[in-house]
């Protein structure tokens, strides 16, 4: 089922049309406890993947790819997007493409990177079997993807703002049918021998409604709701209360990396 989420033209020319949403919601993570610095993360989970290409699938503004650039002279970190103002963003050597279909030749990789990206793939196994196909024998995939308890307190103000304007019940503020990282392993298992998976746990604890209600408007061309203007207004004065009531506005995080290779 094709939602706001999965909707390639909609994501390239709306929803990541550039980088600022992106932005917007990356930011809020300055608040969490304790810090993570997971651009950190991947560069070191990278740091024996040997020298050659490296795709960053679905690049964004290419925070990992530019990252692992700067980090690792030996390698050509491409970066790969759907939106061609993302692959702007993240700089050269890279281009537009679909993750489900990748212009690369088979074992050509030394690592695909598909952080972040793998739940807004219409047929994410297709895109995973592409990582196979592309990878070398002696390469790795990582893939990054939330839990399922990540970010409830948003989708609880999200389906509580939803209830009371529209009086339709809604499931998280990305819809219902979001993949997490346990299916992404599960998908990853199907493709690649070894697959390993660390886990990361925390709390995002937010001292003002701004970036969060930023956060939320952020995520408009991510959301199928209906009236999604009026049901953002309802959840800034929840939030905001919040926030007056508990000093903060806190969320839980968990996400899960996954490492696999072919060997
Ligand atoms: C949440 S962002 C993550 C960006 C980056 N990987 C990061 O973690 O900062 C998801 C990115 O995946 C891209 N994307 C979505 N579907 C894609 C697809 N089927 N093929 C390639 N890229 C895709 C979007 O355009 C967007 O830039």
């Amino acid at each position: 089922m094709t939602t706001a989420f999965t909707d390639r033209t909609a994501l390239s020319t709306a929803a990541y049309v550039d980088e600022r949403p992106l932005e917007t919601r990356r930011a809020i993570y300055d608040y969490r406890r304790p810090r993570l610095d997971l651009v950190g993360e991947v560069v070191h989970r990278l740091r024996d993947i040997p020298a050659g290409v490296v795709a960053d699938v679905g690049c964004g503004s290419g925070a990992y790819t530019k990252a692992l650039r700067a980090a690792r002279a030996d390698l050509d970190v491409l970066a790969v997007d759907l939106s061609s103002g993302m692959v702007g963003v993240a700089g050269q050597p890279g281009f537009v493409a679909d993750a489900m279909t990748l212009p690369l030749a088979d074992d050509s990789c030394s690592a695909v990177l598909a952080l972040h990206m793998l739940y807004h793939v219409p047929d994410p196994a297709a895109a995973v079997a592409e990582y196979g196909r592309v990878l070398r024998a002696d390469g790795s995939c990582l893939i990054i993807g939330n839990g399922p308890g990540d970010k409830v307190e948003f989708n609880e103000v999200w389906s509580r703002a939803t209830r009371e304007v529209t009086g339709r019940d809604e499931v998280g503020i990305f819809g219902p049918h979001i993949l997490h990282f346990g299916g992404m392993e599960k998908l990853a298992g199907e493709v690649f021998p070894t697959v390993e998976r660390i886990e990361y746990f925390g709390r995002t604890v937010v001292p003002d409604p701004g970036p969060v209600i930023a956060f939320i408007d952020s995520t408009r061309h991510l959301n199928s709701a209906p009236a999604f203007d009026a049901v953002r207004d309802r959840a800034a004065e929840i939030v905001t209360d919040i926030v007056a009531r508990e000093g903060a506005f806190t969320f839980s995080n968990h996400l899960g990396m996954i490492r696999a290779m072919p060997c």
